[in-house]
């Protein structure tokens, strides 16, 4: 059956870095290896110069209709004095809130060609895959009461409040156990059990839903802090780790710096499945911004949204040999040694935005 895409470029380089997906798309629909439909719409300045809005209404439709969205990148220094209900990100934040996309994955992926560009050994790095899932919507960034006090002598009192419930965890959990099957079929999950009540509940939570539901999924618990120092000392003892909201998004930044640059890293968004279905609703974009500093000069490398779109192959559309080709044709290029300008290396050849898509497209 055809699979129908929604592509949000965006702003800046957004433009630049989904048009090479969609030479990409259009090569392997020619070629038979899938039947994409795509249809395109406005988000961040883009609309808001068309429409006044962030997002329309009737892209916000298509997007909910979509089997998948891919994001480019949004913002710039034009929009940065827009109002702020309308300001470009309010167009990814709608997005996130009306798809219900309650689950970050962060993968971690080290090219071999690359290996030496990360601050680490080669040996700790080369090869590198893990996949941290991140909940998004709950947690310390949104729990009440979160407020400043004026304690009146001088001395003021800052409250977060870390609240996590049953069904939350439950559903992010289900998400990695389902993620690990279609990988390494391992599950850490970290939490700190040893002085939060909600690492608690976490680490009970997580550990019945295996027994009930995953028990032929490996299971370990690790404490965030340890988790931290592990993916410094040895992070290729990871598959899938699974964390909350703040652990995952410090654990996640800290990942991608095991592989280089921003300009590789992709990532996804997942919501509840459909009851119907039982498809996920799902976003992909790269982790990078609009980079305005380079946009428009066909310099951005579409990497990170190349590797984007194989997530949602992966993820999304059950294509996992297909999505193994696309990673695999990123990882031939490198070895060759080409390099856009943000990851070039002594003795590499530079080449721009739409060299670096073709050349993946003819691996
Ligand atoms: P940025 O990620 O756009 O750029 C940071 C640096 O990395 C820049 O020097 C840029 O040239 C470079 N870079 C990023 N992606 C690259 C790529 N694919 N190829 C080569 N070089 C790349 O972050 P920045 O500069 O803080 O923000 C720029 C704009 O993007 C702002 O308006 C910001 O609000 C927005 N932004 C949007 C995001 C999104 O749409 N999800 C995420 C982060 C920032
Ligand atoms: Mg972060």
């Amino acid at each position: 059956a055809q699979q129908n895409l929604l592509l949000l470029p965006g702003d800046g380089i957004g433009t630049e870095i989904m048009a090479e997906v969609e030479k990409l798309i259009a090569h392997l629909n020619a070629s038979g290896q899938s039947d994409f439909a795509t249809d395109t719409g406005l988000v961040g300045g883009s609309a808001y110069d068309a429409h006044g809005v962030a997002i329309s209404e009737e892209d916000m439709a298509k997007a909910l209709a979509a089997d998948a969205v891919l994001f480019g990148a949004v913002g710039g220094p034009k929009w940065d004095d827009v109002p702020y209900e309308v300001r470009p990100e309010a167009g990814l934040l709608r997005l996130r809130k009306d798809m219900g996309l309650f689950a970050n994955l962060r993968p971690a992926i080290c090219y071999p060609a690359l290996a030496d560009g990360s601050s680490l050994k080669r040996e700790v790095v080369e090869g590198l895959d893990i996949l941290i899932v991140r909940e998004l919507t709950g947690g310390v960034y949104f729990g009440e009461p979160k407020e400043i006090h004026d304690l009146g002598n001088g001395q003021k009192r800052a409250i977060d409040t870390q609240v996590y419930e049953t069904y939350e965890i439950e559903r992010i959990a289900r998400v990695a156990f389902d993620l690990a099957k279609t990988r390494d079929n391992r599950v850490h999950s970290s939490e700190k059990r040893n002085v939060m009540k909600s690492g608690v509940l976490w680490h009970e939570v997580v550990s019945a839903i295996h027994a009930n539901e995953y028990k032929d999924v490996q299971l370990d618990h690790i404490l965030a802090d340890n988790c931290a120092m592990q993916l410094v000392r040895n992070p290729k003892q990871f598959d899938v780790i699974v964390t909350d909201n703040l652990f995952g998004d410090i654990l996640s930044d800290a990942a991608a710096m095991l592989t280089g640059s921003l300009g590789m890293l992709p990532s996804a968004s997942l919501g509840a499945p459909d009851a119907t279905t039982g498809k996920r609703k799902a976003l992909y974009e790269p982790v990078h911004g609009s980079a305005p500093d380079i946009s428009g000069q066909g310099m951005a490398n579409p990497i990170a949204m190349i590797a984007s779109f194989a997530m949602a192959l992966r993820y999304s559309f059950e294509m996992v040999e297909l999505a193994d080709k696309v990673e695999g044709a990123i990882a031939s290029v490198l070895d060759e040694g080409l390099r856009t300008g943000d990851i070039m290396q002594d003795g590499c050849k530079k080449v721009s935005t739409s060299e670096m898509g073709d050349a993946i497209i003819a691996k």
